[in-house]
């Protein structure tokens, strides 16, 4: 069987950008190479019981050193864009001060082997891999890691600006709280429920200070750089049509989505009085607002990550007043999440009802599956199932712009297979297998299918 399973998709705009995310912390292993110092994944990942059969970034798929080659994989699927991530502790080893010069020159050789290919890169200032000495000051906790983080993406854009026409500063905020501050089943590890809040508070505002020190920057071609903030979106629905389900639901919606969007795009955070929250919390200072949505300066893109819908239920006697509920679908991605492409165009219509003029142009910056893929005797990948999956959300997103959404690009999660967070290298996400003994790449059918399906786009294919 060839990767064309399905009919071609419908025309994109011209000029949508096709590409491929990965993060650094999840390809690049050589932790301990050149200068690079420890991130809190690091540790985490050496603390007993944290990460599935005890996986670390170490090596992950040596991104570090293969890189090359994974250039290749991308100019060989003739995609136009690649989003990436900078690791923070390769280029300010203890998070502040020192800056490593042999971590600015990896990021560097890669940006200009992309340009080569004719590949636009869209680096990722932070997705998740804090310097260690910075989380042993509070984390994001602490305020003063958002002016930390203005100061690195200063030292980036001074390095690469001249090359980089779009920046994302933080990947999904929400998660990174969530996970590693509200629940702590990501690093650092804390669990701190609604107290995890800060974390959240202090990651927007050092994405506004990261943006001001983006935009006073070297630009690309003269251009003034484009800034993107990516967020993991979900649209919610209640439970049932019980009201208290109704209710749980719009908290969990607030949480999840608003609060990271709102004080981006209209500068103020949505009413969180239902969990006890005053309107202006003590760690909200007097220009914060301001700072996070701009100072004038609307976004200039909202990066959305896509994977599933939630539903919410109310949970009057839980520590927190809503559950998440198991979503049903017709089939399910091999992380049991439910298949739901239909969710994609809901979410981007959706923002547009929402936040109407205020929405500046969207991007899909990751959207993908997992699934136990296998390397078969004939050194073939069939991931029909993935193919399915990515066939569906682009018909889905098309019929978004087609509603009115005015999206520029969309990413495919991920690349490689890679180190999938708590997870390790349980969950393959990637477009291309990763043999985590040799490290041998394998591109699956899905590979082919997408390299197919954009060469069509780019009328390089009838
Ligand atoms: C997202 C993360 C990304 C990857 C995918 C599966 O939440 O941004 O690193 O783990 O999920």
């Amino acid at each position: 069987m060839t990767g064309r399973a399905t009919s071609r998709l419908p025309r994109f705009p011209d000029g949508f950008v096709w590409g491929a995310a990965t993060a650094s912390y999840q390809i690049e292993g050589a932790v301990a190479e050149d200068g690079r110092g420890p991130s809190v994944w690091d540790t985490f990942c050496r603390t007993e019981g944290r990460v599935r059969d005890g996986d670390t970034g170490d090596v992950a798929c040596d991104h570090y050193h293969r890189w090359p080659q994974d250039v290749d994989l991308l100019a060989g699927l003739g995609l136009t864009g690649y989003r990436f991530s900078v690791a923070w502790p390769r280029v300010v080893p203890t998070g502040s001060g020192a800056v490593n010069e042999a971590g600015l020159a990896f990021y560097d050789r890669l940006v200009d082997a992309l340009l080569d290919k004719g590949i636009t890169p869209l680096p990722t200032l932070f997705h998740w891999d804090l310097p260690q000495p910075l989380e042993d000051a509070g984390g994001w906790l602490a305020r003063d890691t958002a002016y930390r983080f203005a100061d690195y993406a200063a030292v980036v854009a001074g390095r690469l600006g001249d090359r980089v026409p779009r920046w994302v500063t933080l990947n999904e905020p929400f998660i990174h709280m969530a996970l590693g501050y509200a629940f702590g089943s990501h690093a650092p590890g804390r669990a701190l429920l609604l107290d995890a809040l800060p974390a959240g508070h202090h990651q927007l505002l050092g994405h506004g200070l990261a943006a001001e020190a983006l935009r006073s920057s070297g630009s690309a071609n003269g251009r003034r750089p484009e800034v993107l903030l990516t967020n993991n979106l979900t649209p919610v629905a209640p439970a049932s049509d019980d009201p208290a389900d109704a209710a749980a639901a719009a908290v969990y919606d607030a949480l999840h989505n608003r609060f990271f969007t709102d004080p981006v795009l209209l500068g103020r955070y949505p009413d969180l009085s239902a969990v006890g929250l005053p309107e202006m919390p003590p760690w909200v200072l007097d220009g914060d607002l301001a700072t996070i949505s701009g100072r004038g300066h609307h976004l200039d893109g909202l990066g959305v990550n896509y994977y599933n819908p939630t539903h919410v239920a109310a949970a009057p006697d839980g520590p927190l007043p809503f559950a998440p509920v198991r979503v049903e679908a017709p089939t399910r991605t091999g992380f049991d999440w439910p298949v739901l492409p239909g969710g994609l165009h809901d979410l981007l219509t959706g923002l547009r009802a929402r936040y109407g003029r205020a929405l500046p142009p969207v991007w899909v910056t990751e959207n993908g599956c997992s699934y136990p893929d296998v390397v078969a005797p004939d050194g073939t990948v069939h991931d029909t199932e993935r193919i399915a999956f990515l066939d569906g959300h682009l018909r889905a997103l098309h019929a978004a712009i087609a509603d009115g959404v005015d999206v520029r690009g969309y990413y495919v999660w991920s690349l490689l297979d890679n180190f999938e967070w708590a997870d390790g290298y349980s969950q393959r996400f990637g477009l291309v297998h990763v043999d985590f003994e040799t490290l041998a790449r394998t591109p699956k059918d899905s590979y082919a299918w997408l390299r197919d399906e954009v060469a069509a786009q780019r009328g390089l294919l009838p």
